[in-house]
């Protein structure tokens, strides 16, 4: 799909050499893609909202080459340190998307890229890492070519060049909220991209906060790779990707009333499913960490004392996003200080919200 060989440059007209920059933030799944197949493909449609704070600022700065040759050249910069091993792994993803962007070969290329949280701890840097990526591929193509005019097409062509990078980073294109993966409960919905689903929130949800509680900032034992790959010989893979279309439906349903009840259940169900398959793989593995429980139990407990819509959700990774609407923000960041910050590496959380969407800078 978008492979297009007319997109090369005209050697007696090139460009100027210059830049451009995107911003795109993490998403945090709702109902979880865990299981994959063929080229980034998911096993069950999923649903994310797209956040705010944890994103990645990410430059692509490009010159003409005045020698032709078929290499693609990359130089990388992570916190403005030069990084051969993000280098490596950036120039084999672009050396795969010269069907789709032939032009790469005939340009020196400099990626200069940064988070706002540290990467490999499941707080998803490959999301927002491979959108903002994704975000400057297309710029630089609409740039040179004039071939992505169209706010839509901009955005379908980014989500596809993003799930090749990482599957859920198709999600993060779009403002509030996205589905990726065919689904009957959403019109245009696809495995092969995301499509924006934010016209059917209620408003509570477009106002609504996830603070991550960063209980641990170490890398991941396993990666998400590794645990999609180990999906594939788990004895409940088939139940579970019938049970994530039924509960897309039912989420589905929730988003649109405004029912925060069903909607924290299916976050926790889904949350707590996901770590379940890990330790039900075959070899088993476990993320979750003591203090990830323990703030389970009193996110759990303080939603029975007080009566507040508050709910958690996991990713691929022992912390807690804390989900709750905008309207309670005050009580919930005076508990977290006061109670659930004692469980967090170093004291540690992120206050996040849903958001708009990435963003040219
Ligand atoms: O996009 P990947 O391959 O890093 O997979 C991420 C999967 C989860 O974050 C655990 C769930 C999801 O849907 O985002």
């Amino acid at each position: 799909m978008y492979e297009n060989p007319r997109l090369i440059l005209d050697s007696s007209n090139p460009p100027e050499p210059d830049s451009v920059v995107w911003r795109s933030p993490s998403n945090l799944a709702i109902v979880k893609y865990w299981g994959k197949h063929g080229l980034q493909l998911p096993r069950n449609p999923s649903l994310s909202l797209t956040l705010s704070a944890s994103c990645t600022d990410t430059a692509l700065e490009y010159a003409f080459k005045e020698e032709a040759d078929n290499r693609i050249d990359l130089e990388f910069f992570f916190h403005e340190e030069e990084n051969e091993a993000f280098r490596a792994k950036t120039l084999a993803f672009l050396e795969s998307l010269t069907p789709q962007f032939p032009f790469l070969r005939q340009l020196h290329l400099t990626v200069r890229t940064g988070n706002s949280f540290p990467h490999s701890t499941g707080i998803a840097s490959s999301a927002s890492g491979m959108s903002a990526l994704a975000l400057c591929l297309c710029s630089l193509e609409d740039r040179l070519f004039g071939t992505l005019q169209e706010a839509d097409s901009f955005d379908t062509k980014a989500s596809f060049i993003a799930r090749l990078g990482s599957g859920s980073a198709c999600r993060s294109i779009f403002p509030h909220a996205a589905v990726w993966g065919t689904s009957p409960d959403v019109p245009g919905s696809s495995d092969q991209f995301a499509v924006p689903v934010e016209d059917l929130l209620h408003p509570t949800f477009k106002d609504f906060h996830d603070d991550i509680l960063v209980v641990s900032t170490a890398e991941k034992s396993v990666s998400s790779r590794a645990g999609h790959a180990l999906m594939e010989g788990n004895p409940y893979a088939e139940p579970r990707y019938a049970q994530a279309r039924t509960r897309l439906a039912h989420l589905i349903g929730a988003l649109r009333s405004g029912d925060l009840e069903t909607f924290g259940k299916i976050a926790e169900d889904e949350a707590l499913t996901l770590h379940a398959l890990m330790m039900c793989s075959n070899p088993s593995y476990m993320l979750l960490r003591p203090d990830t429980l323990a703030l389970i139990e009193k996110i759990r407990a303080y939603r029975a004392d007080t009566g507040h819509p508050v709910y958690f959700s996991l990713d691929a990774g022992p912390n807690i996003h804390l989900l709750y609407p905008g309207e309670i923000v005050a009580e919930v960041r005076g508990w977290i200080e006061d109670d659930l910050k004692q469980h967090c590496a170093d004291g540690w959380f992120i206050q996040d919200w849903v958001g708009e969407g990435p963003e040219e800078i």
